[in-house]
């Protein structure tokens, strides 16, 4: 394609960070769109060195004309829509921003591109849990959906009017059904940021004990890099379709502890079970993780695999990060920062 111009929804996140030192490397113009904010941050940008290579547009996904004006005005080749209310906590506190901004929020891309910009290539950014309580295991691109938080409902949304617009009006729009990815960009709320930044801190004796929710809880982690070049290479297809994006092995909350504790040298034994779980470091015989019920959520995802065979087959996709090398990666750029006493987010 000659016109490389991707305008991208959630520069400030992950992926909106590492999918644009992709798009850069590739020669794109990049576009991205931020909301206004008193306090924005640039970091996770600025960590990779590119926020001076990024044309910035003011965009909120809730005001329309907003939407409407930004797609007028550069109707870009690509357009990438990974902004939105990504924690699924808050969207139980929140469930009627998150859907404005995370269903409503694509229909208004997909209007505003109807109306201005119809052959501009559409990735919307859809989500494992929309498969919640997942009726197949593992779970692939003909899973059907079962979301579990107001966050997975509105995802749904995004989904299938993504879905319709393609059906609906030719246009070339795809939906990703990413696992989670992580990394160490990854907000801090995020339970693999979380346990990775706390036990820094615990090493460097800067706080005693981590307090987590479910620990049983299963996810399929892979590394958030080799997921945004699945989602560049599913806009290359000559057509637009809907790809799982997985690593194909889960692990479970408990399992991340230990991992990381692993990494940082700390041999942990559990003891006492479900709410009184609690993990103590052998050598010290202290308690450095527990269980706080704050944490639980009202309707847990309690398990979920991927199956990425159609991107591995039809996109050439393969994720080169395996579960134990991320959370090395992770807890080792936490174990620094903390070091040099810098949390840039
Ligand atoms: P993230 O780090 O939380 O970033 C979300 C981005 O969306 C931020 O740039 C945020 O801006 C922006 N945003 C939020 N509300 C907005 C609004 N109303 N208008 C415009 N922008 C808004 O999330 P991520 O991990 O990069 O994920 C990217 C997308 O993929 C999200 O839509 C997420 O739901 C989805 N997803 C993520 C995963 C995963 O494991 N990471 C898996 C599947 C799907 P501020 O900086 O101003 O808050
Ligand atoms: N955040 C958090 N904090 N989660 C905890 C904690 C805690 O203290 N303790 C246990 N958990 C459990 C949660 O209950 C959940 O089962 C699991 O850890 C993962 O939680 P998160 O890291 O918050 O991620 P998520 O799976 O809910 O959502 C992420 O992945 C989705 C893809 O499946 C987000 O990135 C979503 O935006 C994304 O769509």
């Amino acid at each position: 394609m000659g016109d490389k111009r991707a305008l991208i929804t959630g520069i400030t996140g992950q992926d909106g960070a590492y999918l644009s030192k992709l798009l850069l490397s590739k020669g794109y113009k990049v576009y991205g769109a931020r909301r206004r904010s008193s306090n924005a941050s640039m970091s996770r940008l600025q960590e990779l060195n590119i926020n001076n290579e990024i044309e910035f547009v003011d965009l909120e996904l809730t005001e329309i004309s907003n939407v409407f004006r930004v797609i007028d005005k550069l109707r870009p080749s690509e357009l990438y829509n990974l902004g939105g209310q990504s924690f699924v906590s808050t969207s139980w506190d929140q469930p009627l921003y998150t859907s404005d901004t995370n269903a409503m929020g694509v229909t208004r891309l997909l209007e505003a591109l109807r109306a201005y910009s119809v052959g501009t290539r559409f990735y919307q950014a859809s989500t494992s849990e929309m498969f919640g309580k997942a009726r197949t295991v593992p779970q692939n691109e003909q899973t059907p959906f079962y979301p579990r938080s107001p966050y997975g409902v509105a995802k749904l949304y995004g989904h299938w009017i993504t879905v319709n617009y393609r059906e609906s009006f030719g246009m070339h729009a795809t939906s990703g059904i990413l696992f989670n990815h992580e990394s160490p960009l990854r907000g801090i709320e995020f339970v693999t940021r979380k346990i990775t930044l706390a036990l820094a801190r615990i090493a460097h004796q800067q706080l005693d004990v981590l307090e987590l929710g479910n620990l049983d809880s299963k996810r399929d982690w892979g590394y958030a890099e080799d997921y945004v070049k699945g989602i560049w290479l599913m806009l290359q297809q000559e057509s637009p379709s809907d790809y799982v994006l997985a690593t194909g092995k889960s692990h479970s909350v408990g399992e991340f502890v230990e991992a990381a504790c692993r990494a940082l040298g700390i041999n942990v034994e559990w003891e006492g079970e479900g709410q009184n779980s609690r993990a103590l470091d052998k050598r010290t015989g202290k308690i450095i993780v527990k269980v706080n019920p704050k944490y639980y959520r009202p309707a847990e995802v309690d398990s979920l695999v991927g199956d990425a065979s159609v991107a591995r087959s039809e996109l050439g996709w393969e994720p080169s990060v395996d579960f134990a090398k991320l959370v090395a990666m992770m807890v080792k750029a936490d174990f620094d920062r903390v070091k040099r006493g810098i949390i840039p987010f």
